[in-house]
């Protein structure tokens, strides 16, 4: 009796060990990785930096949608308050500890979308021609697009953080 329980003692830990090793070398396995399933290039990050990234990615939609209602709307100082948030000021808030983790081509796409907001912001404060800050809004969105299209967040295990 004793022993058929050692057995089954034994074949239990068996079990255990086995699974959690192969959880192991899945986290491993997707950690080095740096390209997703649907085939785009992956950007480790911590769970904070996402939060932090994700929220001015929603601004960013928020603000296209402002600016393109506020030129309908011939409201000039709205597109200009709007736009100018996004603008040079949003790219210089970017912690460093975040942009170091950023590639190349991401690295050229972010400030490309910042600075198109700075030029509707700058428009909007001079001659306020509505169809050239739809077109420059049409334009910047392509950005958003190919980045989009491109690269995705993953939030990096704990255990595998070497910063
Ligand atoms: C330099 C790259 C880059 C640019 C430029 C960019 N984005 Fe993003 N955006 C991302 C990444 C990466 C994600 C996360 C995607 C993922 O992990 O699946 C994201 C996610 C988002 C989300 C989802 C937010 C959430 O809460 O999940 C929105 C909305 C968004 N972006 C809007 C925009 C808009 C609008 C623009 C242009 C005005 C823009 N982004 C420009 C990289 C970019």
């Amino acid at each position: 009796m004793r022993f058929i329980k050692l057995k089954v003692w034994l074949f239990s830990a068996i079990l255990l060990l086995s699974s959690s090793i192969a959880y192991a070398q899945k986290d491993f396995l997707s950690a080095s990785v740096n390209k997703s399933a649907d085939n785009r290039v992956v950007i480790w990050v911590t769970e904070s930096e996402r939060v932090l990234f994700l929220t001015e990615m929603r601004e960013l939609l928020m603000a296209s949608q402002a600016i393109l209602e506020a030129s309908l709307d011939d409201d000039m100082d709205r597109v200009e308050t709007v736009a100018r948030k996004m603008g040079i000021k949003m790219l210089k808030g970017t912690p460093k500890s975040l942009t170091k983790k950023f590639p190349a081509g991401f690295i050229k796409l972010g400030p490309k979308t910042h600075l198109g907001f700075e030029a509707i912001a700058d428009e909007s404060a001079s001659l306020g021609d509505k169809i050239v800050i739809l077109k420059q809004l049409a334009n910047l969105q392509k950005s958003c697009i190919a980045c989009h299209a491109a690269y995705r967040l993953n939030v990096q295990p704990l255990k595998c953080i070497k910063n």
